[in-house]
């Protein structure tokens, strides 16, 4: 843990007990995805609800590599696409977000070229590309990948993707999402099979739809495109952030507290108040887009993450947070990315008992947690310290900010608003 230069970390005072409300922002794995949609489109598109992250600035980036003008006030966003370039996007941007290689499939389908570098490992697993790949070439893409990157063309003098048939073999999220675009243009009819069914792949048709694209089934196992000639100018609002809300939720379970959670899609989170519920906090739906936490004795339960409508994989590092103080044995299971229970180690130096035997961690809950310096390794991860925090005696450290501020607007704004005593420290030295 010894860190010779001043970073950034998050102080935190745990056993405070939250109240009030908090107002969750546009999510960001849907706003990536309709930020490399627009590209499908020569007018411009505006967004808005999105929300303002780390990760939405480089996409942001990455679009305006492509030559993509971009005007942003508050959390809306023009984008005027008509310059367009199919020329590589900077390694150095996509090496920093998965999600920019998923612009290949609109850069393809409109320009019938593109180049993207392979987005390269990552905290939480290889996360290779090849179902994206495939997808393309079954609609007649011409894929070779040299040097690190992925050259694509289309193949014959029509200059557009033929509509295809595609069985993914795991429903991906991103290759659902890239065949999804990629064929909004193509000549005929894609059927995508066994889908991805998130809600942001449900948001993303309904973007493309708003811009003229004929999609059905979004939500399903099967996903039916019929290409058109042509996209048109859209407004679109993104959806809210369901992993942001869940967040939330076990913030009020940890800390046993009745919170108010707004600006939420409930159908959205049902796997997760569903657990929430085993667990010993009950969720209620107050109105139409508000929940409230309504805390009780915590107990143990056991997690399988799934693709969606299981149990989702970037809940799982903060329901392991939960279930450190959940009386009882639980067992948590990873089966969506290979590497993605680096947070155990942290949990345990703030006193958590956890083994890890390949991708499942036995959990036996303790009755309190003790604060400690800690390192966040990823994403969900950092969330799921800042959680542990406010449930522990004395005072947490959570450094490796970068991966917290990808993917939470105002974290601690938005905690500090609920009561907790949470300050960013801007030159910490451990
Ligand atoms: C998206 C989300 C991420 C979430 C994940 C699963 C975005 C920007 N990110 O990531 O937050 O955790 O869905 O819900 O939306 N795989 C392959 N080959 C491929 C593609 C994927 O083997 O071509 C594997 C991955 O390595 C991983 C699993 O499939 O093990 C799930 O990946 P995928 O659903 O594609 O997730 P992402 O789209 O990367």
């Amino acid at each position: 843990m010894s860190n010779s230069n001043p970073q950034p970390a998050l102080e935190i005072i745990g056993r405070n007990p939250l109240q009030g409300t908090v107002k969750i922002s546009g999510a960001k794995n849907s706003a990536l995805a309709i930020m490399a949609g627009t590209l499908l489109c020569a007018d411009d598109c505006r967004l808005s609800n999105m929300p303002s992250l780390a990760d939405i600035n480089t996409m942001g980036q990455v679009l305006a590599s492509l030559g993509v003008k971009i005007k942003k006030i508050g959390s809306n966003w023009e984008f005027n696409p008509r310059d367009l370039k199919a020329i590589k996007a900077p390694y150095e941007l996509v090496s920093q977000l998965r999600a920019s290689f998923f612009v290949i499939g609109p850069i393809l389908t409109r320009l019938g070229v593109a180049q993207v570098p392979l987005p390269g490992g990552c905290a939480i697993g290889s996360r290779p590309v090849e179902l994206h790949v495939r997808g393309l070439q079954a609609m007649g893409a011409n894929v070779t990948i040299e040097h690190g990157v992925v050259n694509a063309s289309v193949k014959g003098s029509s200059g557009r993707l033929k509509g295809a048939n595609i069985f993914l073999d795991y429903p991906s999220v991103g290759a659902t999402e890239t065949i999804m675009m990629a064929a909004t243009l193509a000549d005929g009819e894609t059927v995508i099979e066994n889908a991805a069914k998130e809600p942001e792949i449900v948001d993303l048709a309904n973007f493309c739809n708003s811009m003229g694209a004929k999609i059905s089934g979004a939500g399903t196992d099967s996903i039916v495109i019929k290409g058109v000639e042509r996209l048109h100018s859209t407004d679109y609002q993104i959806i809210p952030d369901r992993i942001e809300a869940g967040t939330f939720l076990v913030a009020g379970a940890i800390t046993h507290s009745e919170i108010f959670v707004t600006s939420v899609n409930h159908d959205h989170l049902i796997p997760v108040i569903a657990k929430l519920s085993e667990i010993g906090c009950k969720v209620i739906q107050e109105d139409e887009n508000t929940l409230r936490t309504l805390p009780g004795e915590l107990k143990a339960s056991d997690i399988e993450t799934l693709p969606h409508p299981g149990f989702p994989t970037d809940m799982q590092a903060q329901f392991m947070a939960l279930l450190t103080i959940s009386e009882g044995n639980s067992l948590v299971t990873e089966t969506v990315f290979e590497n993605r229970l680096r947070h155990v180690a942290e949990l345990k130096r703030m006193g958590a008992n956890i083994k890890v035997k390949g991708n499942s961690a036995h959990v036996v809950g303790v009755s309190m947690l003790s604060g400690a310096p800690v390192m966040a390794t990823d994403l969900r991860a950092s969330a799921a310290l800042v959680l542990a925090g406010l449930a522990a005696n004395g005072k947490t450290i959570v450094q490796g900010l970068q991966h917290l501020d990808r993917g939470y607007e105002n974290l601690e704004q938005k905690l500090q608003g609920l009561g907790a005593k949470i300050q960013r420290l801007s030159d910490y030295q451990s």
